[in-house]
């Protein structure tokens, strides 16, 4: 292909299909999306075996929130989990029926949502114990909720050292029944960081002190997917694994739990060009290339979730190859350096996923990035399509739930 810079640019010809639907596009395997919950089920099965928690907060890691978290419901998820009462209330929209945790603060003007949909609220301070009891004991009605408990991350929780004081608000609080206690890590991806033992050791004393006033709740649970791979000391009565359901193992962490990734992210060429040695591409006009060049535009940009970081750090796959991605990544397109490669408009460029053999993986792009592959998911940009493989009609009946399912179940308000 032209290494010619005379050569005009030149568009894909767009077939009938393609007129309609914008060229790139994810498609979401919803059968790895089951195999993983299958293969973390499976990793901590055993005597005592811990519920699994499917954590689907910000759309699914991306994914789509209600088509995953129909396909966690099918594959016997025991409960769903997602960051506000707004991603709960789509869920239920969506006509998922499992018991559904809310990670988040309540604010007041949630509270309503919790009882009309039948959320599993986080209460993780005396204003939001008092708020909800009060709010329940005004329905005449029975709230279960999941006490958060802070060992370390300071984020939101009841302080670990502070409960004798806090808890005045909690206990024989009416309207609020108390279902589980859990705690999240700071850096359970970190092996030889030492506050993940120690939070481990602050949670069980947590534990012990509230059974001494009296709460001895039915579930407790601390480990997101890095820390479940790390031993089982971390699984109490459920996980809450996030990454590992999208097919990631968080990096740092031994991939122990044979999952594969759901995502992949596809465009097509739209223009390949000529440039001459010395001139770049892009906002900036920053790193000339040292020789002739052919370069290739790709539509997908900053408004499609790609970093901006990916200038002179990322690739994506065409024709079977790597072709790093040069000058500023742009709202919507990139351009790629293909010399060398026989491209032409139309064809297909993987941005994350398989081509050929070769493969562009979330973990990769993070790692170049220097962020987690969860910021990379999350990202994809709401204009992107989301396809489906693999996917069945919602259950007519609730979710199947297996032995442990049924536990959580009735752990959580309906
Ligand atoms: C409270 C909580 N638990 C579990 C998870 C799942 O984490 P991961 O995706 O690393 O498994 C998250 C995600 O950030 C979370 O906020």
């Amino acid at each position: 292909m032209p290494t010619s810079p005379d050569r005009p640019a030149t568009g894909a010809s767009p077939g009938p299909a393609s007129a309609a639907v914008r060229p790139t596009f994810v498609r979401v395997d919803l059968d790895a999306v089951r195999a993983n919950y299958a293969a973390v089920a499976r990793h901590v099965s055993g005597p005592n075996a811990p519920l699994v928690i499917a954590v689907v907060k910000a759309n699914a890691y991306g994914h789509g929130a209600v088509p995953v978290a129909r396909a966690l419901e099918q594959a016997g998820a025991a409960m769903l989990a997602c960051a506000d009462i707004e991603e709960a209330v789509t869920l239920r929209g969506g006509g998922i029926r499992a018991p559904i945790l809310v990670f988040g603060a309540l604010g007041i003007s949630d509270l309503d949502g919790v009882f009309t949909h039948g959320l599993t609220p986080t209460v993780s301070s005396p204003f939001a114990a008092r708020a909800l009891g009060d709010a329940a004991a005004r329905r005449g009605a029975t709230v279960s909720c999941h006490l958060k408990i802070d060992t370390g991350m300071n984020r939101l929780g009841f302080r670990f050292d502070n409960l004798g004081h806090t808890m005045r608000d909690v206990l024989g609080r009416r309207g609020l029944e108390i279902g589980a206690a859990y705690t999240h890590f700071a850096t359970a991806d970190e092996p030889a960081h030492p506050l993940f033992d120690l939070q481990r050791k602050r949670f069980d004393e947590s534990l012990r002190r509230l059974a001494g006033m009296g709460i001895r709740p039915a579930l407790r649970h601390a480990a997101n997917s890095a820390a479940l791979l790390r031993g089982r000391d971390t699984w109490y009565d459920a996980v809450r694994p996030g990454l590992l359901l999208y097919g990631l193992v968080p990096p740092g962490v031994e991939a122990s739990v044979p999952v594969a990734p759901a995502m992949t992210m596809r465009s097509r060429v739209v223009a390949v060009k000529g440039m001459r040695a010395g001139e770049t591409t892009g906002y900036g006009a920053r790193a000339p290339v040292d020789r002739p060049a052919t370069i290739a535009v790709v539509p997908a940009g900053y408004a499609d979730g790609l970093d901006v970081r990916m200038a002179g750090r990322g690739s994506v796959l065409v024709r079977g190859r790597r072709a790093p991605v040069v000058g500023a990544v742009s709202m919507d397109s990139i351009t790629v350096d293909v010399t060398g490669l026989d491209v032409s408009p139309g064809d297909e460029v993987v941005l994350v996923g398989e081509q050929s053999g070769r493969r562009i993986g979330a973990g990769e792009i993070a790692a170049a990035l220097g962020t987690v592959p969860h910021e990379v998911l999350c990202r994809t940009g709401s204009r992107i399509v989301r396809t489906y493989a693999g996917g069945s009609e919602p259950a007519s009946e609730p979710a199947s739930q297996h032995g442990a399912g049924a536990r959580a179940a009735r752990a959580a308000p309906k």
